[in-house]
């Protein structure tokens, strides 16, 4: 297994494909939606990439805002699930986010994906709302 951050858009593209097949294919978000400016290699996003035997098998994305990271688009191939990986993406995400001087990681969880944030030390701070038809909640995590 190896995690690193996207540095060429042939990983980017790996990337997306992951994020089209969970996002778009399995949970019903508008590609619209799915896709968004964020979605560079030269803008103020980080992007990594997971993959297992040379195969990609996830992915996420952080932006810094203010003095947190934002945590966004986490996806692990639906065969690949409970694993570790997903673990795996989010603590390179805040490493990454941390190195750019973030004292805190903020994310907007799916409500089904509430207990695997929790185990990675998230907590919850607010209602539920919807965001591309599915309920989510702001979760935090101090990365000090
Ligand atoms: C959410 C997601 C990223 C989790 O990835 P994963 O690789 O299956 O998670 P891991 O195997 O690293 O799980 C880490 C821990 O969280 C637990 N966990 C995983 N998914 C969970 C869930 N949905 N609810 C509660 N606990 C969960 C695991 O059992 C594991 O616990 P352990 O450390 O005690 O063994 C993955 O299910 C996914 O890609 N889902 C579809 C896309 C999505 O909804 N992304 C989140 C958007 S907010």
């Amino acid at each position: 297994m190896e995690i690193f951050k996207i540095t060429d858009a042939a990983d980017l593209e790996k990337a997306f494909s992951i994020r089209k097949e969970v996002f778009v294919e399995e949970q019903h978000v508008p590609i619209e939606e799915e896709i968004d400016a964020y979605d560079t290699l030269d803008g103020e996003c980080e992007h990594v990439l997971l993959t297992k035997d040379g195969q990609a098998v996830g992915t996420g994305r952080v932006r810094l805002v203010d003095d947190y990271g934002k945590i966004q688009r986490v996806a692990i191939r639906l065969t690949e699930r409970k694993h570790g990986y997903g673990k795996v993406i989010i603590q390179k995400l805040e490493e990454l986010a941390a190195a750019r001087g973030a004292t805190k990681a903020k994310l907007d969880a799916q409500v089904h994906a509430i207990g695997f944030y929790e185990k990675l030390g998230y907590t919850v701070q607010s209602d539920v709302f919807m965001d591309a038809g599915i309920e989510h909640v702001l979760m935090t995590k101090s990365l000090h």
